[in-house]
């Protein structure tokens, strides 16, 4: 390869469940984009979550960390399972690797794309007379800070019987960043974005939507409105169109994001990003999908890889700024999806629908590239 050919280096860490089998597919369609494309990457497997705690004792091993410290981004696959559920909770997968993973790289801004195709109407649980043509939401989830986070947190005996108290904590400065992020990203669409909170009842709230109004004049062109997370619960089920970019704090933001990604059509379709801030155009970014780890169909080669495919993509736009390379794996999966390729979960048993398993959902992609 040429001297001067770009190369990254990526942290390969693909977990539990369908993590593997999924992460397999993501990169051999990223083989076949840099057959494509002027770059190359030098991959680095390590254990993580639940294979973590099988293989070296916990779930985030300090191999694991530095080999993600020495890369230019993570891609992530899923981590946990029935296996680990009896661990107590700070050791178990999800908050034994990601919660730390995310607080370590400062990976504050979630970015979660919730794009219903116009081919999956069917598949999602809303009726097609309220989505016609689909939708497409970008959700700004603020991932470092709020309840997950903030101390004090306690459970345990106080005065005779057992209590429990997590703290909804925010600074400024993290609500500032966040904003940017939210209105960055608005202008980069349709300049419309709806910040979500409980201002009527939360100080924390209060201090978000005044921050969002305090930075809105520093996008003139984006029109910011407001939302209580109830409403913006329900809106989402009855009317997804109405919402562009939504910006909101990490508790809210998580159940949201799950709302959105079903009534895309599958969960198994939505990839994210958790970004970190970056140096010039490129951001630390950990990229892995919206769905888990799906331990009920885990090793049988029917899981959906398309979240891991397009989280991958996520990656090449985000943290190495190969963007021509991004938007062909966006296009080879809607071209596949609009050609009737279709995993279980996507399948709705209508004429013309191909169904596939894992492996066969990565060669139609590799194929459409
Ligand atoms: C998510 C997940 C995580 C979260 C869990 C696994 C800790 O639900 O990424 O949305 O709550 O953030
Ligand atoms: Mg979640």
């Amino acid at each position: 390869m040429p001297a001067n050919m770009n190369t990254y280096k990526i942290a390969v860490l693909a977990g539990d469940g369908i993590g593997p089998e999924v992460m397999e597919e993501a990169l051999r369609v990223l083989d076949a984009v840099e057959q494509k494309f002027a770059f190359r990457t030098e991959r680095t497997a390590c254990y993580v979550g639940g294979a973590a705690i099988d293989h070296c004792g916990k779930a985030l091993p300090a191999e694991t960390l530095a080999a993600c410290e020495a890369a230019d981004a993570i891609l992530f696959g899923s981590v946990g399972g029935p296996k680990w559920d009896s661990l107590p909770p700070n050791e178990r997968p999800e908050r034994g690797a990601l919660l730390p993973l995310r607080k370590h790289f400062s990976l504050y801004a979630n970015l979660r794309p919730g794009i219903c195709l116009p081919e999956l109407l069917d598949a999602s649980p809303v009726k097609n007379s309220l989505i016609p043509g689909g939708f497409d939401i970008l959700c700004v989830r603020e991932l470092t800070g709020g309840m997950y986070f903030g101390e004090p947190k306690f459970y345990g005996e106080r005065e005779g019987e057992t209590v429990a108290l997590d703290t909804l904590f925010y600074k400024r400065s993290e609500v500032e960043r966040i904003a940017h992020v939210a209105f960055q990203a608005a202008m980069g669409r349709s300049k419309r974005l709806c910040s979500v909170d409980k201002a009527n009842v939360l100080a924390s709230s209060v201090m978000w939507r005044e921050v969002m109004n305090d930075i809105a004049p520093q996008y003139p062109e984006v029109q910011l409105t407001h939302m209580y997370v109830d409403n913006a619960a329900m809106q989402l089920v009855r009317n997804p169109q109405q919402f562009d970019v939504m910006v909101t704090e990490n508790t809210f933001g998580d159940i949201l994001t799950d709302e959105m990604a079903v009534i895309c059509g599958s969960l198994g379709m939505l990839p994210s990003a958790s970004l970190s801030n970056g140096s010039g155009e490129c951001f630390f970014g950990l990229y892995e999908p919206s769905g888990g780890s799906a331990p009920d169909i885990a090793g049988q080669g029917i899981a959906n890889p398309v979240a891991q495919i397009l989280s991958m993509g996520m990656m090449l736009r985000y943290s190495c700024r190969e963007t021509a390379a991004a938007d062909a794996v966006d296009a080879a999966v809607r071209r596949v999806i609009a050609a009737g390729y279709r995993t279980g979960d996507l399948a709705t048993g209508a004429p013309g629908e191909i169904r596939v398993g894992t492996r066969g959902m990565g060669d139609a992609i590799i194929a459409a590239l």
